[in-house]
């Protein structure tokens, strides 16, 4: 169990250099399975779920190295397996993105049930759907999911829900498939243009990432050279950083980012009375007024981001008034509240919607971070607190998060590590 110690009250001043995105290396890396050659795979954050994924991409045969700090070297020539490890499918749900890779290179794929996880519900079906729309066969049992084909061929897939993994991991499945694929509500997020321009490269014939529609062309096989792929900043890094600006009404600048990727946030942080001012690649945000309570919406990209939504939440418990978060992607994303609560704050939860009343203060508390996000809107709450914040369960936050109190001490906090 990893803690960390959060002294509260401390305003935050500074620059912050943000790494590259979660949620988009770790797709690439599973991308590079269909390589014919070696992927060179820059800006790599140093996270722990990309070391969990270099250990999936070598269970399955690839061979995997840092070629420095932030460079990964990804060999996939002797990729015959077709079953990633359990124990590793069971730590990291991202695992379930070499499906589609591993059913375009070796025509099967079982994989352990991947199981939801705090943030509620998290089933696979729109994906299973795709693979078996592409002509594979579905069989779910024991626990496991087996998918199998002899000839994968084009379709015409209606998702029901803009799924980010179902629509990568269809792409990643069409690929090489006998005629055209269409995917249609289609999700818009920017890792989907990165892997559209990823697989481009190796030779494959993507078009429409970023719009609701999909078109991929089959071909016949993949070009057989190197590729060389800098993966673009973390979003949810950045919106992060800017949020604890806000909460200690601070004044810190996130530098190497892409501003329209993170615009949803940047809107409302504005209304909370924040200023923000945005250049080529870099967001300064300025807290000098009381933070105003506003109404959020969380919708797919580009709507407002999930993966901020309880960084949000945790900020506004420090509103001037009543603020509203309506939570439309994951079902159970506002488990992490009672933590909150146990700081001082006043929310009450109605089936997706959040009513948060804000309070003049939070207090230091023992606080247990669930997940991830969560883990890093306790982090916030734990600055702006009167008093020292005990957070259990940093472990999570390191999964999607570099060195997070280093950065964050960099720019004045006062975070400390305890290895139980
Ligand atoms: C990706 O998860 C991200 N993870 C999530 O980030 C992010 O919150 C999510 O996209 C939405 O943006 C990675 O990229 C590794 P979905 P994913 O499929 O692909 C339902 C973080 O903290 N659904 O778009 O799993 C699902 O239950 C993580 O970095 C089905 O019903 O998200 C959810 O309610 C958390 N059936 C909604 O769709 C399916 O087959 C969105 O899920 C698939 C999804």
């Amino acid at each position: 169990m990893e803690r960390l110690i959060i002294t509260g009250g401390l305003r935050l001043a500074g620059e912050v250099k943000i790494s590259g995105a979660k949620n988009a290396v770790l797709k690439l890396m599973a991308a590079s399975l269909l390589a014919e050659n070696e992927c060179i795979i820059r800006n790599v954050p140093q996270i722990k779920d990309v070391l969990t994924m270099i250990e999936v991409l070598r269970g399955l045969g690839a061979e995997v190295s840092w070629a420095d700090q932030t460079v990964l070297r990804i060999k996939p020539k002797n990729v015959s397996f077709y079953s990633a490890p359990d124990e590793l499918v069971k730590e990291m749900r991202a695992s379930v993105q070499v499906m589609g890779p591993l059913l375009t290179k070796v025509k099967k794929v079982k994989l352990f049930q991947p199981g939801g996880c705090v943030i509620g519900q998290r089933p696979i079906d729109l994906h299973l759907k795709g693979f078996q729309a592409l002509g594979a066969e579905v069989v779910e049992e024991h626990g496991y999911v087996y998918v199998q084909v002899d000839r994968l061929k084009g379709a015409d897939i209606h998702l029901d829900f803009p799924s980010v993994g179902a629509t990568e991991n269809i792409m990643a499945a069409a690929i090489l498939a006998e005629g055209t694929t269409i995917i249609r509500n289609a999700a818009k997020e920017p890792e989907i243009i990165e892997e559209q321009n990823f697989y481009n490269r190796l030779g494959a014939k993507i078009r429409g990432a970023g719009t609701d529609m999909i078109r991929i062309e089959g071909v016949s096989a993949l070009r057989p050279n190197v590729i060389d792929y800098t993966v673009i900043p973390d979003r949810i890094e950045a919106g992060t950083f800017m949020l604890a600006a806000v909460i200690t009404a601070g004044d810190i600048t996130v530098n190497d980012v892409i501003p329209e990727h993170i615009e949803a946030l940047t809107a409302k942080l504005r209304e909370a009375g924040a200023d923000v001012s945005v250049r080529d690649e870099s967001i300064r945000v300025k807290m000098e007024k009381p933070i105003s309570p506003i109404d959020v919406v969380v919708l797919p990209y580009p709507g407002f981001p999930t993966d901020i939504q309880p960084q949000m939440t945790a900020t506004l418990t420090l509103a001037t008034g009543t603020s509203l978060l309506t939570e439309n992607v994951f079902g159970g994303r506002f488990r992490y509240v009672d933590e909150l609560v146990r700081m001082g704050a006043n929310i009450r939860v109605e089936g997706r919607s959040a009513i948060v009343k804000g309070v003049p203060r939070l207090t230091g508390a023992a606080v247990v971070a669930p997940d991830l996000r969560a883990g890093a809107a306790l982090v916030l709450a734990g600055m702006a607190a009167e008093g020292e914040t005990l957070l259990e369960g940093a472990q999570y936050i390191d999964r999607g998060y570099e060195r997070i109190e280093d950065k964050l001490n960099n720019l004045g906090a006062e975070i400390k590590r305890v290895q139980e």
